[in-house]
């Protein structure tokens, strides 16, 4: 692959993961990141020591101009408000960038394409969120499946993604759509369920779990999630939508265990670790997604299995404990948001 990438969001969890892999394959990237309480302060200085980022919001009108001097071949969003709790406590920030920020990308590129007389292959990461929750029989969401978003954050992503369904259709959008299941790996923010458990079993906090802790999840290590965008960039069909996931389903007090196990073998007692907090209200009970379609036709397919990949993720918490402790003290983490009905 020799194309140049713009990359929004890289200083969030999977973007950084993104960016620093075009960075090992030798990509030519330019970033745009807004730079919010939870972005990677590490990535905003790697990204500015190749003076390859601006701080900037995707629904600012500069963007226009960003992306013309770049002059990308690949733009790929990942700049998102994503934390779903607090979707519920402050809806408007979500709906201005994960709706508004995207319809300001279409444009912007749009403009771009017509002037300059370039394609541009857009690649949106949407979220199995979209579908809605499933039931515990139920089968796998396909990419053609019903959007069936609960909460205010998986309802402007699917806006989103519906608008962009609307450009690919009217204007022949060059577009590609993808859906990825949760993603777990270094540098993810410890307000989401993995580095927020690891975080407070190192230091000795209660876990707090929500409801039953039976909701189940599919998890995806995020350097398969890298490579899987990677493929959709280099073979991915415009037009089409790919769901990217591992198959491998857990719930999350069984992800919860599993940490415990690996951080306290000795002293193995999840009820002296775990607390049952009040659940997130219209919290979906299961995601599921079918990704034959991306094995099929892009021969994609995941290479770590959870263990691995929890293996690898909680070694790197470890290695890694001054990022934690730092971003712990960012976030606070005893905090609890989103019980807010609104
Ligand atoms: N993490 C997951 O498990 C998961 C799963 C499925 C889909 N996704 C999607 O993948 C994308 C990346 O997720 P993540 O976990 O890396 O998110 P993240 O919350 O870690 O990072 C998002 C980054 O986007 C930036 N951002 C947010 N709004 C912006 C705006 N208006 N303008 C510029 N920058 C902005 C933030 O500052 C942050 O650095 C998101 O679109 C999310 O919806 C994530």
């Amino acid at each position: 692959m020799n194309k140049k990438i713009f990359i929004t969001g890289s200083c969030g969890f999977i973007g950084y993961n993104f960016w620093k892999k075009c960075q090992k394959l030798n990509l030519e990237t330019f970033s745009v990141d807004k730079l919010s309480y939870y972005s990677n302060k590490q990535a905003f200085v790697d990204l500015s020591k190749e003076k390859a980022i601006e701080k900037i919001d995707i629904s600012s009108s500069k963007i226009f101009r960003l992306i013309e001097k770049f002059s990308p071949d690949v733009v790929v969003n990942f700049a998102a408000e994503s934390h779903v709790d607090r979707s519920i406590e402050q809806p408007s920030i979500f709906l201005n960038s994960n709706y508004l920020g995207v319809f300001n990308l279409l444009i912007s590129i749009q403009k771009f394409m017509k002037k300059k007389k370039k394609k541009i292959k857009f690649i949106q990461i949407s979220t199995d969120e979209v579908f809605g929750s499933l039931g515990r029989n139920d089968t796998p969401k396909k990419e053609t499946d019903n959007y069936e978003p609960s909460s205010p954050y998986s309802a402007t992503k699917a806006a989103a993604d519906l608008l962009i369904k609307s450009w690919i259709k009217t204007y022949k959008f060059p577009a590609i759509i993808l859906h990825p299941s949760n993603n777990y790996g270094p540098w993810q923010f410890p307000e989401k369920l993995i580095p927020l458990s690891i975080l407070k079993i190192i230091n000795n906090n209660k876990v707090p779990v929500y409801g039953s802790g039976k909701n189940i999840r599919e998890w995806i290590f995020v350097d398969d999630c890298v490579e899987a965008i990677l493929k959709v960039i280099d073979y991915g069909v415009i037009g089409e939508s790919y769901n990217i996931g591992s198959s491998e389903q857990y719930t999350n007090i069984e992800i919860i265990n599993h940490l415990i196990k690996r951080l306290k073998p000795n002293d193995y007692d999840n009820r002296k670790i775990i607390k049952f907090v009040e659940d997130r209200p219209g919290h979906d009970y299961r995601y599921n997604l079918n990704i034959s379609k991306i094995k099929k036709e892009l021969k994609w397919t995941p290479k770590f299995s959870l263990e691995q990949g929890l293996n690898l993720t909680v070694d790197w918490y470890l290695s890694n404990l001054d990022w934690l402790q730092k971003n712990k003290k960012i976030y606070g983490v005893s905090k609890r948001i989103g019980l807010d009905k609104q």
